[in-house]
C-alpha cells in the first residue's frame, strides 16, 4: 500500500515505537525526524557550535549527511558515515535537542530534507511535532497522539531506569514538561495538532491497540481513496 502517514505529539507519546510497528506492518519506509535534530545537535555538541548560533548551525547541517539504514531490531542513523543511532538518545542530547530545533533557519533545511526523503510510489511513515502542518501537510492520513504527562514521563522514567538511571522520577517530569514548552512555545512552527489530523490519547492504551487503530483507520482512508 502506498500510503503517507503524518505522526505527531508531545515527547512519550508513543510516536516512534508506534510508528516503527506501522512501517514493518504496512511494508513502508519510516522517517524519525526526531532522529534528524538529535543528530545535528550531536554534531554541535562534536564541533564545539553554539547551539544560540543559528548561522553556524544552518553551515553544519549543509555538511551532514543523514542516513536511516535499515537494521534490527531498530534502523541505524548514520552521520557523515559514522553510526551514531545510540550517540543521540542520551540524556544530554535530549536536554539540548529542542534549543537546536527552535531555529528557523535549521528546520528549514532539515524540512526540506525530510520532504525529499519520502518515497513516492513506496510511502512514508513519518514521525516528529511538525510532520502534519509543515513536512507532510498533504499526507493521506495524520495522527496526533498525545498522554498525560506523568504517562509520557513514566513510560521515560522506565526506558532511562532499564538504561541505569538511578535518579529521582519528579525530575524525569520536570524534564518531559520542559522540552514539551520548549516544543509548543518555539515561534517556528511549534508542535501543534493539524486541524485534519486524528486525536489518539493514548495513556490508556498499549501499543498494539494504537497501531491497530492506525492501520484500520489507513485501510479505511486508502479503500475511500480507490473508490
Ligand atoms: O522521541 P522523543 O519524543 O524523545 O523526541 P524526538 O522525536 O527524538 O525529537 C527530539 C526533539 O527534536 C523534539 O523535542 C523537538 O524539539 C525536535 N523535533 C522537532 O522540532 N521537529 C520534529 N519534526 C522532530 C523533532
Ligand atoms: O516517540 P515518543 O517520544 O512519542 O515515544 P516512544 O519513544 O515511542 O515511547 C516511549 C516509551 O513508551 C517506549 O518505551 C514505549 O514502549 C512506551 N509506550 C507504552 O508503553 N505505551 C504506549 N501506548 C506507547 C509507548
Amino acid at each position: 500500500m502506498s500510503i503517507q502517514i503524518a505522526i505527531d505529539g508531545p515527547a512519550g507519546a508513543g510516536k516512534s515505537t508506534v510508528a516503527k510497528r506501522v512501517a514493518t506492518r504496512l511494508a513502508i519506509p519510516y522517517i524519525d525526524t526526531g532522529a534528524m535534530y538529535r543528530s545535528v545537535t550531536w554534531s554541535a555538541l562534536q564541533n564545539n557550535i553554539s547551539l544560540y548560533d543559528e548561522q553556524a548551525l544552518v553551515a553544519l547541517v549543509d555538511n551532514c549527511d543523514i542516513q536511516f539504514i535499515p537494521g534490527e531490531p531498530e534502523q541505524k542513523v548514520v552521520l557523515n558515515g559514522q553510526e551514531i543511532t545510540t550517540a543521540i538518545r542520551t540524556s544530554d542530547i535530549g536536554a539540548l535537542v529542542s534549543t537546536v530545533a527552535t531555529h528557523a533557519l535549521v528546520r528549514e533545511k532539515l524540512v526540506q530534507r525530510q520532504q525529499q526523503m519520502v518515497n513516492t510510489t513506496l510511502g512514508v511513515v513519518m514521525d516528529g511535532r511538525d510532520i502534519g502542518t509543515h513536512v507532510l501537510p498533504l499526507a493521506d492520513v495524520k495522527f496526533f497522539l498525545t498522554a498525560s504527562l506523568h504517562m509520557r514521563a513514566k513510560r521515560r522514567f522506565d526506558e532511562l531506569v532499564l538504561k541505569g538511571y538511578s535518579g529521582l522520577y519528579e525530575d524525569v517530569v520536570c524534564f518531559v514538561a520542559k522540552r514539551d514548552e520548549l516544543d509548543e512555545t518555539r515561534e517556528a512552527s511549534p508542535l501543534k495538532k493539524a486541524d485534519d489530523a486524528v486525536l489518539l490519547d493514548t495513556t490508556a492504551l498499549a501499543i498494539d491497540e494504537v497501531v491497530e487503530m492506525i492501520i484500520a483507520l489507513c485501510k479505511y482512508r486508502q479503500s475511500q481513496k480507490r473508490g
